[in-house]
């Protein structure tokens, strides 16, 4: 079993609220970062503001270097709107692009999805909303002006912007279409022993997995399932027809690179490690689902 990426604590900061040695400060902790995971929703009207220099400056300190479990390289192009004439026809109001790039090969999917939300959540943290575009975008136009060479995939871009007081129709429209304020039962998503069996998580645990069932995803399929065996947590794809394409590799991959960085996160605001492996452990599962990582918690 190959350790792959071994976490390290990195609490978020509460800094009206920090009480050294006080118990409370972890709970003050989880709290914030389950409040920040709970309250991102995909912003796809913003009010047309440029961001402001200071956060423009951190975003562009911030995406210099995403880790990822899988040590795969993502690289982030931040994009003006005007200057290469792009546009989504689901947003409005907004003036800049982030564009992710990455190395076509395996795993190149999920450390996309795992670094891309990182940068989503820091983000959020700032004020500045967002939502992962993947297929409602003229791609052509939004790869050349990201200069995506052969060999190399954009899987997604997302604008980065303040939001408008009130969302559009066509987002509004949007969100109903897919459902976007409700999630699948946690007892169909978390899964003891073996595939189908519903786990009953203790309080840590639960809200973690909660966080986990808030991730944002393509088409808001949630394609995460976890099976927790002998303390291990076994993370699968469990598959839709229609997401996958060369340019964009598995956009349900993607998806569990996301829902994987939120567990992590939670572990970590936990104060634990998470040591995320790819071990797979051969267990039965259905012909649509995928084994993709390991998380152990230490
Ligand atoms: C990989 C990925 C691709 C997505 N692609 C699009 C897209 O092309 N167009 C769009 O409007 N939203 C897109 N979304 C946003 C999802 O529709 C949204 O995350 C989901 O409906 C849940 O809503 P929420 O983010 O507000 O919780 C994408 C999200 C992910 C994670």
């Amino acid at each position: 079993m190959t350790i792959l990426y071994c976490a390290k604590y990195n609490c978020i900061k509460d800094t009206t609220q920090f009480e050294p040695g006080a118990s409370n400060f972890k709970r003050r902790n989880m709290d914030r970062l389950k409040e920040k995971i709970m309250s991102r929703k995909s912003v796809r009207t913003f009010d047309a503001r440029p961001l402001l220099e200071q956060h423009l400056n951190d975003i562009k300190e911030y995406i210099k270097d995403i880790p990822n479990p899988f040590d795969i390289p993502v690289e982030f192009v931040l994009l003006d709107a005007k200057e290469y004439g792009l546009s989504s026809p689901v947003l409005s109001g907004e003036q800049l692009y982030v564009a992710g790039k990455v190395e076509k090969k395996p795993y190149a999917d999920v450390a996309f999805g795992y670094s891309f939300e990182k940068l989503i959540m820091h983000a959020w943290d700032l004020g500045i909303g967002t939502v992962m575009i993947g297929g409602t975008m003229k791609r052509d136009l939004f790869e050349a002006a990201a200069g995506v060479k052969s060999g190399d995939m954009m899987p997604c871009v997302s604008p980065l912007g303040y939001p408008a007081g009130k969302r559009s129709v066509k987002e509004i429209m949007m969100r109903k279409g897919v459902g976007a304020d409700s999630r699948i039962s946690s007892y169909k998503l978390f899964f003891k022993d073996e595939w189908g069996k519903a786990l009953t998580p203790d309080d840590d645990m639960a809200e973690i997995l909660e966080m986990v069932r808030w991730a944002p995803s393509a088409v808001n399929k949630q394609p995460w399932r976890i099976i927790l065996k002998d303390g291990i947590y076994h993370f699968y794809e469990k598959k839709d027809k229609g997401y996958a394409s060369d340019a964009t590799g598995d956009l349900q991959k993607t998806d569990l690179g996301i829902a994987l960085a939120h567990f992590v996160m939670g572990v970590e605001d936990k104060g634990k490690r998470a040591e995320v492996t790819v071990s797979d452990p051969g267990f039965n599962i259905p012909n649509d689902a995928e084994y993709i990582a390991s998380v152990k918690i230490c």
